[in-house]
């Protein structure tokens, strides 16, 4: 997830884009640059690092001119560096663009542009766009863009200026958003409303493949044959934070519901369709992981939770031995590493303390180390030896939601990569399990409807001192998970328990009224778990069930229901959670705490 923004008007463009980057530092914030036209010239200025340096740069040696565009990064291709940040240009410098998304075919177009003698300069996905802008320029610009779109696979909110059409600005979006501020006699592109929220309340929310084309003039919206598009103007009623939040009252609100796109985003280019599973850089022959004799997943915390549903996966999948660990264990107890493991960290912001002395530690013993990071350009991404970057795009709430989507999705694009290069699952069983995948973001969606019901469950349970969380299999991960989300967030105490435990200890805590969720999205395990339910209803548990769609028998067992869409049992994590993440939020919110900034936690733990 990266920012972009554009002006037109007649003040100096550099301290509006300034100023419109500030309010998108939520899409990312690794490093920031900017483009305008000086002089009839294009003076570029982009620096790694938080958008107060670029500010800095910019009050040392100001760049003066009336049009201009400017983006915020947070890396995918190529980490945070000076020569990555956008925006980029062609080799004359003579067309400037910001972009937003992940162009996939951006190899081969490299390739393609390379043999005609394009150079590039960055190890971006981006740079290949104001090359093919270059390759199809006569003195047009728009018709230009419509060619080199032609080319582009992927997502794209890309803004365009250009030195030979010094009064223009045009952009484009494709699967990532775009809006434009009408303000007066002064025009704005920005990817969300808060840019521009300052200067206007009056927008146009671009749909896909939408041109806008824009001089002091004003602006034309056209469509990618040429015609003029008639649209409505959107006005906005937001102010200016719940703008920044999406209109989401907070946060950890608005990433639970950017979990679709966080999940298809991470599946992009690895998973199509039935071709085999392609992990970018990652290229493991059979006999390389066949040296494996045994994979450690290691992390903390909600990554730790993910890992443990990673050890199923791939021993499932991959028929390898998994250990997963907690780091801050692991580290101390003189694990059996060898030059014959391999270990996966997994880890959203690639700085947790712990979770790196492990990788290094692991790396000096001879381990084959992947990292799994949400953060490019992270302290774990640079050591490993291999990195499967999850893109959840940036996650500000302290209680991860969408990153540890995307970890579960990284693991079952691993526990498939791992099967099919070392033959053990068949053809038809990984297809299938592919198609299913393909599907999870729109079943995160249906189960994202059901938000009354879940509202109205922690509206009647909020003032509990205690709630547990029951799950055998698969859906003891999840408890685990559902636990710390409501302890983390609502301060209520909870306790996630195995199913086949229950008689052993945690059974003398239950009493009349205490609540109950209990996971049973395992059909082979299903029986079991409702012998448990009517275990902790004997003692006088209010249970609610997380169950399959159909499962209709257990309706007249426990007090309340919700049910996920139907899917490959392996892949029943994804869905399940969603409901425990909204339980938690909304006990939270009845108890009136700060759900983003829960007290006593950090995002990033990065000393021990
Ligand atoms: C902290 C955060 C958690 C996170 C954990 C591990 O405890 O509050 O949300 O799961 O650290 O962080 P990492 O960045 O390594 O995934």
């Amino acid at each position: 997830m990266c920012g972009i923004v554009g002006y037109v008007g007649n003040r100096e463009a550099s301290p509006i884009l300034v100023e419109g980057l500030s309010k998108l530092e939520y899409r990312g914030y690794d490093s920031a640059g900017v483009a305008i036209i000086e002089n009839g010239d294009l003076t570029v200025k982009r620096c790694k690092g938080r958008l107060k340096n670029l500010e800095n740069n910019l009050q040392k040696k100001p760049v003066k001119g009336t049009i201009g565009i400017g983006h915020t990064r947070w890396a995918t291709h190529g980490e945070p560096s000076d020569s990555n940040s956008h925006p980029h240009s062609n080799a004359e410098g003579t067309i400037s663009v910001v972009h937003n998304g992940i162009i996939e075919n951006y190899i081969k177009l490299r390739e393609w542009l390379g043999s005609k003698g394009y150079k590039f300069y960055s190890e971006t996905d981006t740079e290949v766009i104001p090359n093919l802008i270059d390759y199809y320029y006569k003195g047009d610009l728009f018709e230009a863009l419509t060619k080199a779109i032609t080319k582009m696979e992927g997502s794209y909110a890309i803004g365009v200026i250009c030195k030979n059409e010094p009064d223009k600005l045009i952009a484009v979006r494709k699967d990532s958003p775009l809006i434009v501020g009408l303000g007066k006699d002064e025009f704005f592109i920005a990817s969300d409303i808060p840019a521009v929220l300052e200067y206007t309340r009056e927008v146009y929310l671009l749909e896909d493949k939408e041109f806008v084309i824009i001089t002091n003039d004003g602006v034309t919206l056209k469509t990618e044959d040429g015609e003029v598009i008639d649209k409505e103007i959107f006005h906005v009623t937001w102010d200016i934070d719940a703008a920044e939040k999406g209109g989401f009252e907070d946060f950890m609100l608005k990433e639970v519901y950017e979990q679709p796109k966080a999940i298809r985003d991470t599946l992009t280019s690895r998973i199509a369709g039935d071709a085999k599973v392609s992990l970018e850089n990652i290229k493991f022959t059979k006999e390389e992981l066949d040296k494996f004799d045994r994979v450690f997943i290691v992390a903390c915390g909600t990554a730790y939770h993910a890992g443990l549903v990673g050890k199923t996966v791939i021993e499932n999948l991959a028929k390898i031995p998994v250990e997963v660990d907690i780091a801050s264990e692991f580290r101390y107890r003189q694990p059996l590493i060898t030059k014959n493991s391999l270990l996966i960290v997994i880890s959203q912001s690639g700085e947790t303390a712990d979770t790196l002395a492990v990788l290094r530690d692991s790396k000096k013993l001879g381990a084959t180390v992947l990292a799994v990071t949400n953060v490019v350009g992270s302290s774990v991404s640079r050591e490993a030896h291999h990195v499967l970057y999850t893109w959840a795009g940036p996650e500000i709430a302290v209680a991860s939601t969408k990153a540890y989507e995307t970890q579960l999705i990284a693991m079952y694009i691993l526990g498939l990569y791992l099967g099919e290069v070392k033959e053990t699952i068949s053809k038809e069983e990984s297809s299938i399990i592919k198609e299913e995948i393909a599907n999870l973001p729109s079943k995160v969606e249906m189960i994202l409807t059901q938000k009354e019901e879940l509202q109205k469950f922690a509206a009647k349970n909020y003032m509990d001192k205690d709630v547990f969380f029951l799950g055998r299999g698969l859906d003891y991960a999840i408890a685990l998970e559902g636990s710390l989300k409501l302890k983390e967030i609502s301060y209520i105490h909870s306790e996630a328990y195995a199913g086949g435990e229950l008689k052993h200890g945690p059974i003398a805590l239950i009493e009349k009224g205490t609540v109950v969720i209990a996971l049973l999205t395992q059909d082979k395990l299903k029986d079991k778990m409702i012998s448990n339910i009517r275990e902790v209803i004997t003692r006088g548990a209010k249970v609610l069930a997380i169950a399959n769609e159909g499962d209709k028998d257990i309706e007249g067992v426990v007090d309340g229901v919700i049910y996920i869409p139907n899917t490959n049992p392996i892949l029943t994590p994804v869905l399940s959670v969603v409901p425990l993440q909204l339980i938690a939020y909304y006990m939270a919110k009845e108890k009136g705490c700060d759900v983003d900034k829960p007290r006593n936690l950090a995002k990033s733990v990065t000393v021990e």
